[in-house]
């Protein structure tokens, strides 16, 4: 099924409408300065052992420039950090393309 409008929007009716825990699988690739609000979300949403992937977050090189402090640059790298060090999750950053962060939740 297709949800066309703001993805905060479709994420939080799926939270409120019993669908947290339910899911196997979630791609994360849209506006960047919002990816961390969908992390928290879909987090919630994918049951233990659940796959999220996270494309963009090498984001060309930039995150790993110190100098690059546009809002997506900013958002992405802080991003990688937490998800390095969250212990809700597994994660590898593979490094092809333009980065594929993924991500497993913990039972
Ligand atoms: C890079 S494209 C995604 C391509 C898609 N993953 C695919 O492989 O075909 C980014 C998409 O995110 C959508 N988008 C950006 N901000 C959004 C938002 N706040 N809510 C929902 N969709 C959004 C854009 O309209 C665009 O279609």
């Amino acid at each position: 099924m297709l949800h066309l409008r703001p993805a905060l929007e479709t994420l939080d009716e799926l939270l409120a409408t019993g669908a947290v825990g339910s899911f196997d699988f979630a791609f994360i690739d849209a506006d960047k300065t919002s990816y961390d609000a969908y992390y928290e979300r879909v987090l919630q949403l994918l049951h233990p052992g659940g796959l999220l992937l996270l494309d963009n977050v090498l984001w060309n090189g930039a995150v790993i420039e110190s100098a690059n402090t546009t809002v997506d640059t900013v958002a992405l790298r802080a991003l990688n950090e937490k998800i390095h060090s969250d212990a809700r999750v597994d994660m590898v950053l593979v490094p092809f393309s333009d980065g594929i962060m993924m991500v497993r939740k913990r039972d």
